[in-house]
């Protein structure tokens, strides 16, 4: 059976990017391959949290987790610092990633632009640690969303160097996956571009906001003056409201307000609400499960605790391999 891998950052509640781009595959995924799910607090050390939020944060992604339909009886689901073999793993890859290729990554020029007074190694190395999180399991599938295709390549990159300065067939080729062919990318309520966390407030929607606050976000998303000529095309915010209702809303909705649009009686508030009632039906459920068991700690600990043991099974073999190939021996 093949073996998939993935990981959400623990720098805040989910949104529906997160859970359209990823998530929904995860939870499909788990029935039909052998699974790992983690939360990717390594990663976001990065961006220096506080070790109250650290713990929270993490919490918070394995409740969401646990509220989207990831089964702990069917997937492994682990927190990533619990398993430092992912840490050593790292430590081996970055002996073979060169500057020049990590200072290219696309990820890494963004970051630079948005924060230049905090471009540490670790936001450098980061698809180091990515790839170091997939080849620890071996995986070939890692359901994730269209931002992540070049860590991909770059995760590829670095376990076929490994293969060939060892001589030795070892981390198979991982490829990024989703049920839908193409790799989503599910735009936020700004006008531009993607849904993310830290595109600025009222640009996400997150699983565990209430009716109230998706009402409000998508009342205020960002729209132009109507359209002026039959079937003209959707400027960006336009087409980005359409992009969402295509994710949330009925087939049946969407080619309405399509018509609507294209016969210029549109009426963008129509829309927005229709959107919002769309958006609260599909996160309900979530919701519901969320404010259920986000104060089980027992239960929380006890899946945390599962999942780490399951996980470093997994991954010190693959050390131990590792270990042998590159020549560490006892005397
Ligand atoms: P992160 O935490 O930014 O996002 C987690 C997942 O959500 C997807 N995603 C989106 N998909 C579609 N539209 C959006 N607007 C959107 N926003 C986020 C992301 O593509 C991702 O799948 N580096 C990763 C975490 C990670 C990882 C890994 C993933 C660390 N190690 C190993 C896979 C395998 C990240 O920062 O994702």
């Amino acid at each position: 059976m093949e073996t998939v891998v993935s990981g959400i950052r623990s720098t805040g509640n989910l949104h529906l990017g997160n859970y359209y781009g990823a998530l929904q595959n995860f939870i499909k995924m788990q029935s039909e391959y052998n699974c790992f799910f983690f939360i990717a607090d390594l990663h976001s050390l990065t961006t220096h949290p506080t070790p109250a939020d650290l713990h929270t944060n993490v919490k918070q992604v394995l409740v969401e987790y646990l509220a989207a339909g990831i089964d702990p009886d069917k997937a492994t689901i682990y927190v990533q610092s619990d398993v430092p073999e992912i840490a050593e793993l790292y430590l081996y890859l970055n002996m073979n990633a060169y500057l020049g290729e990590l200072e290219r990554a696309t990820s890494f020029k963004d970051k630079v632009r948005a924060n230049p007074d905090n471009v540490n190694a670790g936001l450098l190395t980061y698809p180091v640690l990515m790839a170091a999180d997939i080849i620890i399991h071996k995986a070939t599938k890692v359901p994730v969303g269209k931002d992540q295709e070049q860590h991909l390549e770059m995760a590829r990159t670095f376990g076929n160097r490994f293969n060939r300065l060892y001589n030795h067939d070892y981390f198979p080729e991982p490829y990024a996956f989703s049920y839908s062919n193409n790799l989503v990318k599910i735009p936020g309520l700004d006008g531009k571009g993607k849904m993310g966390k830290s595109e600025g407030e009222g640009n996400a929607i997150f699983l565990s906001d209430t009716p109230e606050a998706i009402r409000k976000k998508v009342m205020r998303a960002v729209t132009d003056g109507g359209p002026t000529t039959e079937n003209q095309a959707k400027p960006q915010e336009i087409q980005n409201l359409f992009d969402l209702m295509k994710v949330v809303s009925s087939a049946d909705t969407l080619a309405h307000f399509d018509n609507l649009y294209n016969t210029c009686i549109i009426r963008y508030g129509d829309l927005k609400k229709q959107l919002a009632e769309d958006m609260i039906i599909a996160t309900a459920p979530i919701r519901d499960r969320i404010n259920a068991i986000a104060n089980d700690a027992a239960y929380l600990s006890k899946v945390a605790q599962h999942g780490a043991d399951k996980a470093r099974e997994s991954a010190s073999k693959t050390i131990r391999e590792v270990r042998e190939i590159i020549g560490f021996r006892k005397f």
